[in-house]
């Protein structure tokens, strides 16, 4: 499949579907509470879209069974919501969800602390979202796509924390995921030329001890394999003339 450059009605709409998801985030924010179980938070989630006027592009991907992937502590991504999961305090909860508007979708992930949570957690959080910004400030017309996962990568090493390469970022537009890849590390090739409305997924994936992951026996839940905790934080952006948009921010 080739990448597919938006016309900028496309990246309007990309724009609105983002703009939705950035609120469905902020209520599943708000909602994080010890005591929750991750289940009511996928309900959250889900009406939350349903009430916009959104599809949850995460329900059925590939037999994926919510609408939000709800993952705790070491689980880095793909957590399937249970009634029996309840959000404890000190743990560390990714909230990774997407949304279909007038056939466009949206994705984005965010981790938070359930109450206080420890210091080496909550940095482990910080700099996995910094990294994202970091990377996307390579995000421009004139440099090629694996100048962000380098960048990417330069700012994650020094920190000793391990960056999943199993996993990747991606194109987005009429389907979740289209072409390119977009990885977290190092590349040996600079990649494809960003162009101007490519519109892709920037999602760092990053554990606090070795990078090494593992699925569980349900197929979908991707553990640290040393039990370390792991953070992610993604965005649709679009590539523009000059910085790019970050499609789906919450502004509060
Ligand atoms: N939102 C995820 C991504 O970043 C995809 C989730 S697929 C699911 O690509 F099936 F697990 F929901
Ligand atoms: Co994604």
């Amino acid at each position: 499949m080739a990448i597919i450059i938006k016309t900028d009605e496309e990246i309007d709409l990309m724009r609105k579907s983002g703009h939705l998801l950035a609120k469905v985030h902020e209520e599943l924010k708000a909602a994080v509470c010890p005591g929750v179980s991750t289940l009511e938070l996928d309900e959250i989630g889900e009406k939350t879209i349903r009430a916009l006027g959104g599809i949850p592009n995460c329900k059925n991907y590939e037999g994926f069974p919510a609408s939000v992937c709800i993952s705790v502590n070491d689980e880095v991504v793909h957590g399937i919501p249970s009634a029996d999961r309840i959000l404890q305090e000190g743990d560390i909860v990714t909230f990774d969800t997407g949304l279909i508007y007038k056939g466009y979708h949206s994705d984005a992930a965010r981790t938070w602390g359930v109450g206080k949570i420890s210091e080496e957690a909550q940095k482990l959080i910080d700099v996995t979202r910094e990294s994202f910004f970091e990377g996307i400030k390579k995000a421009r017309v004139g440099n090629r796509l694996h100048d962000i996962s380098r960048a990417i990568d330069d700012y994650i090493t020094p920190h000793g924390y391990g960056i999943v390469r199993e996993l990747t970022g991606h194109g987005i537009g009429t389907h979740l995921h289209e072409d390119p890849m977009v990885p977290n590390y190092r590349q040996l090739r600079r990649g494809v030329k960003l162009q101007k409305n490519m519109t892709i997924c920037v999602e760092p994936m990053i554990t606090m001890g070795n990078r090494k992951i593992c699925w569980l026996d349900d197929d979908w839940t991707v553990v640290t394999m040393d039990g370390s905790l792991a953070a992610h934080y993604e965005n649709t952006i679009a590539i523009t003339d000059g910085e790019p948009e970050i499609l789906t921010l919450e502004w509060s």
